[in-house]
This record gives C-alpha cells, structure tokens and sequence, in this order.
C-alpha cells in the first residue's frame, strides 16, 4: 500500500478532494491530509460542513492531518519519502505560489519538496477560464515535473448524478498514481458484475 498526501485548497471542487481522500483511504492506503484556510472555507461552503467534521468519514487518521502554518510537520522534509502527491482542487493562488518556489505554507513547501525530490505531483485547477498569467503557471509547473490534471469530468461515461462526475476526476487522479481504480469503467473495459462504484469502493463522500 502506498503514502499519499493529498491538500485541499480554497478552489471550487472541493468534494473532489473529498472523495479522492475517501478512495485512497478505503483502498488501504495511507493518507496524509492538508487544507488550507480557505480550502476549510469553500468545503464549508460546498458541502455544509467543515472539513474535519470529515476526518473520521472519510476513514482518515487524525494524526496525519496537518495544519497548513505547521512547516515544522513531517511531510515538509524531503525525508519523508511519499509515493505522491496531489492537490485538489488546486487554487490559482497555490498554483502560482508553487509555480514561482515560494513555501508560504505547508501545502506550497510540500509540492516543492515533491518536484526537488522528484516524485509524482499532481495539481488538479478547477479555475476557468484561465487567464494568460493561469496559463503560463501552469505550463511552468509541467515543465518542473507536475502533471496538471484538470478537473473536467468527461460525459460519454453518461453520469448519472454529480457523483458520477466526481467519481470520474477522483478515479483519473488514482489512475495517474499508478494504481488501479474502479470508480468509474474505463473506456473498452466494462466492470460487469464488480462491486466498484459502490459506496464501499469509493469511500465517502
Ligand atoms: C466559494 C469560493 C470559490 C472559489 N473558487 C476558486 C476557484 O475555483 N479557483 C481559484 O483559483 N480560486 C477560487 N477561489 C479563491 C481562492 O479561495 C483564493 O484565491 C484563496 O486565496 C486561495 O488560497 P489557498 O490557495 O491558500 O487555498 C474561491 C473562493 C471562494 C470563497
């Protein structure tokens, strides 16, 4: 099983988040958690509730989520070796400040420490449209190593509900990990009869 950090920034999408955490959890990964200030304020403002009234929900360990002034806390080292990392949904504001190698705070310092040591970064924008300065970020992040994976859920899955929709972005972002997801069937290779999709697999929200 794999060790995965996963911050939440005050971008709209926050439930993408959400359940990419319940996911990992509930395939028996370790999950690491950050969210920022306003991160807290949009999970509030998406789902009615603050984000650590999710913790123990989304079957994650109390432990292992660090506040974003905390630089002093483990997954700020290099050190501390992580299979992964993504940010989602990832602000234009984080982005910029990764982008331009400012550690304001945990989550920044955590992405750049990802890039120096070389492991998988994901940033996951939800922002639209982006402005040229958006768009030139970005593009630095992917040069530094970063996949930026957008979160635009496609529609020939035929969703049925936002859950469908979310599950889609929640089950790329896995599969850009390197692991096997069953959130949602990939193209040509049906889950007939499998339990995936359930609540179960997919963890909660
Ligand atoms: C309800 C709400 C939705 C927001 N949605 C976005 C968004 O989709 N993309 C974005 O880049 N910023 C969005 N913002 C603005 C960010 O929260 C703001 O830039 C903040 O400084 C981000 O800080 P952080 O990167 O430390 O989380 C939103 C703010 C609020 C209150």
């Amino acid at each position: 099983m794999g060790k995965y950090l996963i911050a939440i920034t005050g971008a709209s999408g926050s439930v993408y988040g959400l359940r990419t955490m319940g996911a990992l959890a509930a395939g028996g990964h370790e999950v690491h958690a950050i969210v920022s200030p306003w991160g807290d304020h949009v999970i509030h403002e998406e789902t009615g509730r603050p984000f650590s009234s999710w913790i123990k929900e989304l079957g994650l360990c109390r432990d292992r989520v660090y506040a974003p002034g905390d630089l002093a806390a483990g997954p700020s080292s290099g050190s501390f070796a992580l299979d992964g990392m993504v940010i989602v949904p990832c602000s234009m504001n984080s982005a910029g400040s990764i982008a331009s190698g400012i550690a304001g705070n945990l989550i920044h310092r955590c992405a750049l420490v990802s890039l120096k040591e070389g492991r998988p970064l994901i940033l996951v924008p939800r922002e639209t449209p982006l402005s040229l300065l958006d768009l030139r970020k970005l593009t630095s992040l992917a040069e530094a190593g970063a996949v930026i994976l957008p979160a635009s859920p496609a529609f020939y899955q035929k969703p049925q509900d936002i859950d469908g929709l979310v599950d889609f972005i929640a089950g790329k972002i896995l599969s850009r990990l390197g692991l096997e997801q069953r959130l949602f069937e990939a193209w040509g290779s049906p889950l007939k009869n499998s339990p995936w999709g359930s609540e179960a697999a997919r963890g909660q929200p």
